[in-house]
């Protein structure tokens, strides 16, 4: 089938997309698409036009790999004036998603016919860091009110269609066949002045006064960086105060600023670095995935309920093993208070959580995993502790079953020595809330098999988790980063720089949450007992003196109602006195003259450590690609997505060349910890990036 075709049936065109993956609407589809409304015009006989697309998709917008190139003519917004200018009443058929350039386009038609079973209907630009750019900030207001669109536009989420026929986006509902649904349509239309949104005028009377107002007031701290939603809410204001000529020219200016914004780069880039990140070298659609259907969860502490509840939201059935009655009845709690809290909320439906529940078989029985196609075991970390339970797994497991385990820090190939079947073990490593954190690390042992890895990189997507591939070492990818990171915010605090300065200056520069805020949200104990088993010396020693006292104080974190910070009964962090003396003290302990650190030398220092730590792991081979490191920082660690990940800013905002400068000046200050990784040593020298590394990768 050619990119777009055209049928006739009788005196309606159907002109119908044909751009796959998802009807993207690159260059060559907007060639075809004007050449086929260009014949439907010219052809006397045509007296109305229905556009469509096939498949699942209607079109997901532009194509965003065109992004970093100059755009060819015919330009979206040109094509879709014609459209809505053009004489002959042109009827979208909305066979399914339809976002972005897709909805534009769709909203220049003078009517719109959907598929019922439409779920995806949005303008998500913000999420790229721009705003829509062929009139979507223009006409999608005048078709659903202001109040409506401004809140579509700039959260970039999505609508069903029963949703958007309630809005007014939507004429028509088709229950089955939505193309004859949509000629039918067309010919009630053919002979009537087509009605055309552009020429709509908004009732400045029906905007709440202070609307525009209090969405700015909203919009600091947006995921989309500090520029995108501003526009966006400029050009739905606009649209309520220009007509459409003028509109869409303020609106075609804002969104060219936006699109060289380095936060529009860097939400691009992660956008198509987490599709990349599922890419598995080696391992192609010819390998046969192990079929899924059933789970079994091996604890129900934090993180067996957690990915308990990650799998039953996804309609797997799980079962849920414990080893006394208590643990087990305590575990089912959490997942049922999860779920009716869910349902309270208003995020799934009362039935919907009650279909879930009922999907879970709690056991105190091992033996009930062997029915499990995917067993997961999520035990207290100790290592002797594992191999005994993947020994017990070996013997229960059915034969070409996944068997998992969670462990943050132990070593994947030791645990699957203990089985005689290491080639189906694989680390799952989820991240607290499990069920809410989108990463997953994908731990590939040494003998995991290929058809493993890749049947655990569709699951993580099936239960809505973004899957990266980590190789085995002490913190595989992220955690081991972290603990560089840590250890320099740990080095910070001795040197001066008191909690919330730290948090402060992370968080301000975008992080979502400070590292010590995180420290007392996720609990100080974890860390202190880590710390105590493995008899730190050194600096890690020196660096463990204040979190050590903190805990020892008694103060664990939120759950005890302090820990680097007080907490008021809101848990809203209060700034101690207490922390403060006792880090003076302490770095007075250690003869360590204490300065004032400003807030960008505490960003840089965070995030070169990051991104040094980050080349050691890529040269190691531990991480496959820069871009999967950063994706794992993007989706598990609140590393904000509109600064692209720790490698990415090295690459295009810090420079490889200064990194590498500054990293030898903080070795010079600081020593061993600062010493640079050779492979980014190489690349300064060689003028080059992680990203050409990756480039080079793919050939
Ligand atoms: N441009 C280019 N490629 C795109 C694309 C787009 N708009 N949308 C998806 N793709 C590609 C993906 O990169 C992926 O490619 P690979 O298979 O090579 O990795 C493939 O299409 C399938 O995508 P997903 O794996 O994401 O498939 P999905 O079914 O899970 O999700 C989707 C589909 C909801 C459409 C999702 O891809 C998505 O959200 N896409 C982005 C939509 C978007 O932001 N549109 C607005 C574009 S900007 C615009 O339109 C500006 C304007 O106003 C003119
Ligand atoms: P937890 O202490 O909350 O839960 C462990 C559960 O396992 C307990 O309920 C215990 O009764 C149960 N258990 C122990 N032995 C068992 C056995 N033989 N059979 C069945 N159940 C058994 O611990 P948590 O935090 O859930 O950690 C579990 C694993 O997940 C560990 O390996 C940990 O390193 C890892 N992990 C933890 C994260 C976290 O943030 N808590 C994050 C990522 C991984």
């Amino acid at each position: 089938m050619a990119i777009v075709e055209t049928e006739k049936d009788g005196e309606i065109a159907v002109i119908r997309m044909n751009n796959p993956p998802v009807n993207a609407l690159g260059h060559a589809l907007r060639v075809g698409l004007e050449q086929a409304f260009a014949a439907a015009n010219a052809d006397a006989a045509i007296k109305a036009v229905v556009l469509t697309g096939t498949g699942k998709f209607f079109s997901a917008g532009a194509d965003i790999s065109e992004f970093k190139s100059a755009p060819q003519e015919p330009f979206l917004p040109q094509l879709i004036d014609k459209i809505e200018s053009g004489s002959k009443p042109v009827i979208a058929a909305l066979n399914g998603t339809a976002l972005g350039g897709g909805l534009e386009l769709a909203l220049a038609c003078h009517y719109r016919v959907a598929s019922k079973d439409v779920r995806q209907l949005g303008l998500p630009e913000i999420k790229l860091g721009i705003i829509p750019g062929a009139g979507g900030t223009q006409r999608l207001p005048r078709a659903i009110g202001v109040e409506q669109a401004l809140q579509l536009i700039t959260s970039g989420s999505f609508i069903d269609a029963a949703k958007a026929a309630a809005a007014g986006l939507i004429d028509k509902l088709a229950d089955r066949d939505l193309v004859s649904a949509a000629i039918a349509f067309a010919r009630e239309q053919v002979g009537k002045p087509p009605p055309r949104l552009g020429e709509k005028k908004i009732d400045k009377a029906s905007i709440p006064a202070d609307l525009f107002a209090k969405a700015r007031a909203a919009s600091r701290r947006h995921p989309s960086g500090p520029l995108a939603a501003k526009a966006a809410i400029d050009a739905v204001e606009a649209a309520s105060e220009l007509g459409i000529a003028e509109g869409n020219i303020r609106e075609r200016n804002l969104f060219r600023e936006l699109a060289v914004s380095p936060y529009a780069r860097a939400l691009q880039y992660a956008f198509f670095a987490e599709r990349q990140a599922a890419n598995l070298p080696g391992i192609g659609s010819e390998t046969k995935l192990r079929d899924v259907e059933t789970v079994g969860i091996l604890g129900a502490g934090t993180m067996g309920t957690g990915i308990t509840l990650a799998f039953l939201n996804a309609g797997f059935p799980v079962t849920i093993v414990e080893t006394t009655q208590e643990a087990l009845d305590k575990g089912v709690a959490r997942i049922k208070d999860t779920l009716s809290a869910n349902a309270k909320r208003g995020r799934i439906t009362a039935a919907q959580a009650a279909d879930r529940f009922a999907k879970l078989t709690p056991s105190l029985a091992m033996a009930d995993l062997g029915k499990a196609d995917l067993i997961i075991e999520a035990v207290f970390e100790n290592m002797a502790l594992k191999k005994e339970v993947f020994g017990k797994l070996d013997k229960i497991a059915k034969a070409g079953a996944i068997i998992a385990t969670n462990t943050s820090t132990l070593d994947v190939d030791e645990i699957a020595a203990e089985t005689k079947r290491p080639q189906d073990v694989v680390g799952l490593h989820f991240f607290s809330p499990a069920n809410i954190m989108r990463l997953l690390e994908i731990v590939r042992a040494e003998k995991t098999a290929n058809d493993v890895m890749a049947t655990s990189m569709a699951i993580a997507k099936r239960i809505g988790k973004v899957g990266v591939q980590a190789g085995v070492c002490d913190g595989f990818v992220g955690n081991r980063m972290l603990a560089a990171y840590g250890g320099e915010v740990q080095a910070m605090s001795l040197e001066g720089a008191m909690p919330q300065e730290i948090d402060g200056a992370l968080e301000g520069w975008g992080m979502a949450m400070g590292p010590l805020a995180v420290s007392d949200l996720a609990g100080l104990d974890v860390g202190y007992r880590i710390r105590k088993e493995r008899k730190l010396t050194g600096e890690a020693a020196q660096n463990a003196r204040i979190p050590d006292r903190i805990v020892e104080m008694g103060r664990h974190g939120q759950k005890t109602g302090a820990g680097y910070y007080k907490y008021d009964e809101n848990r809203k962090r209060i700034v101690d006195p207490e922390i403060e003396a006792l880090i003076r003290a302490e770095a007075e302990a250690l003869q360590i003259k204490q300065r004032q650190i400003p807030a960008d030398e505490i960003v840089e220092r965070s995030l070169l450590r990051l991104a040094n730590e980050g080349a050691k792991i890529l040269e190691e081979g531990i991480a496959l690609r820069s871009s999967d490191i950063d994706t794992m920082y993007l989706n598990g660690y609140g590393f904000p997505a509109w600064r692209g990940g720790p490698m990415w800013q090295v690459d295009n905002v810090i420079g490889m060349k200064k990194a590498a400068e500054r990293i030898k000046a903080y070795e010079a200050r600081y020593g061993a910890r600062w010493k640079i990784a050779p492979l980014l040593d190489k690349l300064a020298a060689a003028g080059s990036t992680f990203a050409a590394l990756e480039a080079k990768h793919k050939t």
